[in-house]
């Protein structure tokens, strides 16, 4: 596959979008260990990430979040900006190792006070804290301790959240537990790229299972502490899946991916239960969920809200390219099929129109109000002789996506706001800083900030929609 990136179409103009235009929060996102950098200041203890990090060819040029975007200290500055792009709304994680050391304990003064300043800082701005508890960024200590396989880590998790809302709960209204628990559980436990860097799918599943038990136990305990509103939910990374032909083997392959990737998750979440078809599965890979009694209850307690991160979306096919139905280990082939669209410097695909069908799709399975949560592109930019950058793929991408938003919405999908993802060029994980997603870009050697030609159309464009 190439990983070179197809120019799409220009967007034109930022023009209003009327369907998004009341009722709608617009933001921009990022996530702790992305940008703060700062990761051995004020009491913060290592995450899996930096552990991660430090293992040979595991990260793209070696890279590691050490300084990232130095948010942790240009955070004041920062927040002026977001200000400046006119958004009402800015989505970010807060780091576990920085308010609760080690995962176990008291709380960190220190920790939980860059927070308490960030979100201070951004009411006197006039914008609305989104807040993330977990971006991925798990305690080393806990992951020590057996990680995610082990059930006790979703009661930390729970402890963790509990005395992060009684710090922040006053001001902060909007929460979500986990962001995209199938990546911390499939890239991190299963396929090995994320950090923990595991490679076992009994344990990718039993990770699953205690991600989304954590996520239902730290919910109980904010409602049982919230006094004033509340919008609670949690943040999938999901896509619309098809079957490549109208074969049965294809058709077999869609509802096989769909299983893992969405119904694992959203079953439960909101209908109590996990896919019968996935169960009936699991014992021909020697695996069984840890269920105990209770825990599906406590996973699918009303959710305000699910947040929605949108990059792709992916057609599959039953066969391996040369006609084969099984894989090495004897199961099913379930195998992407590109649709032949051009791609971004992630190689994926850009496929607007499978975010209107997902989002339609959530309504008509689940009935969750939704809000985008993350959407946007990595391409190759390049810096302008005045030092503008004049990014049009992206601005081309987050103008179909916001159209498809538009379409949904039109079509009676319940969305509530998109989020661009993301406010700056970051540490995109496992492809180190070589992959840039920002609509502001990033010099890392001096730190400056450069609000990219995509930047200054999503702020008109957020400007004209709602009516400025
Ligand atoms: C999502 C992550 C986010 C970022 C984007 C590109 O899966 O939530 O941190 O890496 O992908």
């Amino acid at each position: 596959m190439s990983s070179q990136a197809t120019t799409t179409a220009p967007a034109g103009p930022p023009r209003a979008i009327p369907e998004l235009a009341e009722n709608f929060t617009w933001g921009v996102a990022t996530s702790s260990y992305q940008i703060e950098g700062a990761t051995d200041v004020d009491g913060r203890t290592p995450s899996i990430w930096d552990t991660f990090c430090r293992v040979p060819g595991a990260v793209v040029n070696a890279d590691n979040g050490d300084t990232a975007c130095d948010h942790y200290r240009l955070m004041p500055e920062d927040v002026r900006l977001i200000a400046d792009l006119g958004v009402d709304s800015y989505r970010f994680s807060l780091a576990w190792p920085r308010i609760q050391p080690g995962g176990k304990g008291p709380i960190n003064p220190k920790g939980i006070a860059f927070y308490d300043r960030l979100v201070d800082t951004l009411l006197e701005r006039g914008l609305t804290p989104w807040a993330t508890l977990y971006h991925w960024d798990l305690p080393q200590e806990l992951e020590d301790a057996g990680g995610w396989p082990e059930r006790d880590t979703a009661y930390r998790f729970a402890e963790y959240a509990e005395m992060t809302y009684e710090a922040l709960g006053d001001r902060v209204t909007n929460w979500t537990t986990l962001n995209e628990p199938w990546c911390s559980a499939m890239l991190g436990y299963h396929e090995g790229i994320h950090a923990p860097g595991r490679k076992n799918f009994g344990d990718a599943l039993h990770a699953v299972h205690h991600l989304l038990l954590g996520h239902g136990l730290a919910a109980q305990r904010i409602r049982a502490k919230a006094t004033n509103e509340l919008n609670l939910g949690i943040v999938l990374n999901l896509g619309h899946g098809s079957a490549a032909t109208e074969s049965e083997l294809d058709k077999e392959a869609a509802r096989r991916s769909d299983a893992l990737g969405t119904r694992l998750y959203l079953d439960a979440l909101v209908h109590g239960r996990y896919p019968e078809d996935l169960l009936a599965e699991l014992p021909s890979h020697g695996i069984a969920l840890p269920v105990l009694d209770g825990d599906l209850e406590t996973i699918s307690a009303p959710l305000d809200l699910l947040g929605v991160n949108y990059y792709s979306s992916h057609q599959f096919s039953g066969t391996d390219e040369r006609g084969g139905t099984r894989d090495a280990d004897g199961h099913p082939v379930v195998r992407p099929v590109p649709f032949g669209l051009p791609r971004t410097a992630m190689d994926w695909e850009i496929v607007p129109s499978g975010l209107t069908k997902l989002l339609l799709r959530i309504q008509r399975d689940y009935g969750v109000p939704t809000v985008v949560t993350e959407n946007g592109a990595a391409f190759d930019d390049r810096v302008a002789e005045d030092g503008s950058v004049p990014d049009a793929d992206r601005t081309s991408y987050l103008a179909r996506h916001l159209a498809a938003v538009a379409e949904a919405r039109a079509g009676g999908a319940d969305v509530r706001g998109y989020f661009a993802w993301s406010l700056f060029d970051n540490f995109e994980w496992a492809e180190g800083y070589a992959k840039r997603f920002g609509i502001v870009r990033v010099d890392y050697d001096s730190q400056r900030r450069t609000v990219k030609d995509s930047g200054a159309w999503y702020r008109d464009t957020v400007r004209l929609t709602r009516g400025g």
